[in-house]
């Protein structure tokens, strides 16, 4: 009883306490279950089947639709934060320019506005039909201006190779200088040594070559597993729960080790991604910018989206899932070292305290609250939180304008034939110009005997 009393009280305390105000929330998240993208475990079927292109499944969409629903309890119904009927004023989304995560975020924005849309107005008919002949209003929808009252809501997407926030990684030519780099490290022939039992049961299983067979492939089988998993496409039944369960913890570091395994990489590769968050954070908080009301940004991205920003906030590293898989102890008490599955996702909580006004942020993972800014605590003041990401900041642009190795190649050729054409013409017309001097020069010689002829002539004379 006075137990029960006591928790009561501490939950009522708990919640007057709390009347902090949240203000301004941002997101990242890697799409839902996709089709495979990989030919190899049962790429024939795939291939006839249509569904070897990496598109949205359904189990995907209802990922997405499930966490806007989660999205929908915590920042509308919980802490008010978004009104519950759309405004665009409030909401910016961006996805990378693929299929699967602009899919992703509309199915998670019907999850937190779904049967919310909005009405017409008492119009005449008229009005509610488009000019082509035949059009007609439809009669079974009321009052609702889409069917079922869907809410439509606009994303934004930039092309691959000019999105340096969600796809620096892409556009970085220094960056496959580093992959390959990691490729060699000491931390990932440690996981290799450590990975061989794994990768010739995996191959023995699978009847698969072992000499063509690395981590790295494995990698790409356990990629599709996963979509076979979620979508309920045959999975190999040669294959053994236990070779599976090994060569799962594997895949969970493969990312880390080939794209993040160095913090200059994570913090080159996060820094746009980090200009991107801090200026929404900033004109949020910047009581001039009256027009400015945003309270959600989101970003619809890719499990190496997620990798890299949980890495870059100390969530993760290479190395500590490396020390997770090698059975050492871990550094970092934070480690996830589990992989960016479908719908994962990372959310800024920008709050206001009750009594002080001071601005703090709060980072969920998965909808777990994280430790923060290298403390035990799930707070972490602005200031600081904007100081710490501003110290690990790169100049991307900087860093990655080495020429493409490709164009490298391209331009001497291009350059070279130009050079000869320019070499030809010019030689062409020197020899023009010897030649026209020449003639000029015999001319010359003639008159000059004429005239001397004639000079002489006037002087013989
Ligand atoms: C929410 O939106 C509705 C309709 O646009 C508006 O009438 C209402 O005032 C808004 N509520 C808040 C809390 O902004
Ligand atoms: C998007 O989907 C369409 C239709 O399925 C497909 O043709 C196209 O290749 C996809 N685009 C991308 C970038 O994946
Ligand atoms: C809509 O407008 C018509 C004509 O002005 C009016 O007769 C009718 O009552 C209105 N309906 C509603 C729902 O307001
Ligand atoms: C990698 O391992 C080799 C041999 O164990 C060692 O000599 C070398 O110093 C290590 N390199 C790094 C960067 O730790
Ligand atoms: C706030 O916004 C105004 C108007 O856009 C701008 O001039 C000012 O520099 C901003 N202040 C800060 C601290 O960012
Ligand atoms: C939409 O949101 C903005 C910013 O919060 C607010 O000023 C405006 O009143 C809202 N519009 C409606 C119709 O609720
Ligand atoms: C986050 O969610 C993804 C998708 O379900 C999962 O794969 C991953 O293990 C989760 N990570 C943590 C730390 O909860
Ligand atoms: C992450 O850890 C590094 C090394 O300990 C530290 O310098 C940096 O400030 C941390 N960054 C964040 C955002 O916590």
């Amino acid at each position: 009883m006075q137990i029960k009393i006591a928790l009561i009280l501490s939950i009522i305390l708990f919640e007057w306490s709390n009347a902090d105000k949240l203000l301004f929330i941002q997101a990242i998240w890697r799409h839902g279950s996709r089709t495979p993208v990989n030919c190899n475990w049962n790429c024939e079927y795939f291939l006839q089947n249509d569904l070897l292109n990496g598109e949205l499944t359904p189990t995907g969409m209802r990922q997405h639709f499930s966490l806007g629903q989660w999205m929908k309890k915590r920042y509308i119904k919980d802490y008010k934060l978004l009104n519950e009927t759309y405004n665009a004023s409030e909401i910016v989304v961006y996805s990378t320019d693929v299929n699967r995560t602009i899919m992703s975020a509309m199915s998670n924005l019907q999850g937190m506005y779904s049967n919310n849309g909005p009405n017409i107005p008492n119009v005449s008919d008229n009005y509610l039909i488009p000019p082509n002949p035949g059009a007609k209003s439809p009669t079974d929808i009321g009052q609702s201006a889409i069917h079922y009252n869907l809410q439509i809501l606009p994303i934004h997407m930039k092309e691959a190779i000019t999105d340096e926030g969600l796809l620096s990684i892409l556009i970085c030519p220094k960056g496959y200088e580093m992959f390959s780099q990691n490729m060699e490290s000491n931390l990932t022939m440690n996981v290799i040594q450590k990975a061989q039992n794994t990768l010739t049961q995996f191959c023995n299983e699978m009847n698969i070559d072992p000499l063509e067979f690395n981590i790295f492939t494995l990698t790409e089988y356990m990629d599709t597993f996963y979509s076979c998993i979620y979508n309920d496409y045959p999975m190999p039944s040669t294959l053994t729960q236990t070779t599976f369960k090994q060569a799962d913890s594997l895949y969970a570091l493969t990312i880390a080790l080939q794209l993040y395994q160095t913090w200059q990489q994570i913090s080159i590769f996060s820094s746009p991604f980090f200009e991107s968050l801090l200026s929404y954070f900033d004109s949020a908080l910047n009581q001039s910018q009256i027009q400015n009301q945003y309270k959600y940004i989101i970003y619809s991205a890719h499990d190496i989206n997620v990798q890299l920003i949980a890495s870059a906030l100390n969530f993760t590293s290479a190395e500590c899932m490396a020390q997770v898989y090698l059975g050492q102890e871990v550094n970092n008490k934070n480690c996830i070292y589990t992989y960016p599955g479908f719908a994962s996702n990372i959310i800024w909580e920008l709050w206001q305290d009750d009594i002080s006004h001071d601005h703090y942020i709060k980072i969920l993972y998965n909808g777990t609250e994280m430790n923060l800014c290298n403390t035990d605590s799930k707070q972490c003041s602005y200031q600081l939180f904007k100081q710490l990401i501003l110290n690990q900041k790169y100049d991307f642009q900087k860093e990655c304008q080495d020429i493409d190795p490709i164009i490298q190649q391209k331009v001497p050729i291009w350059m070279t034939t130009l050079i000869i054409i320019f070499l030809v013409i010019f030689l062409a017309l020197l020899f023009y110009i010897c030649y026209l001097f020449r003639q000029l020069k015999q001319k010359n010689i003639k008159t000059l005997n004429e005239d001397q002829r004639n000079l002489n002539q006037y002087y013989d004379s």
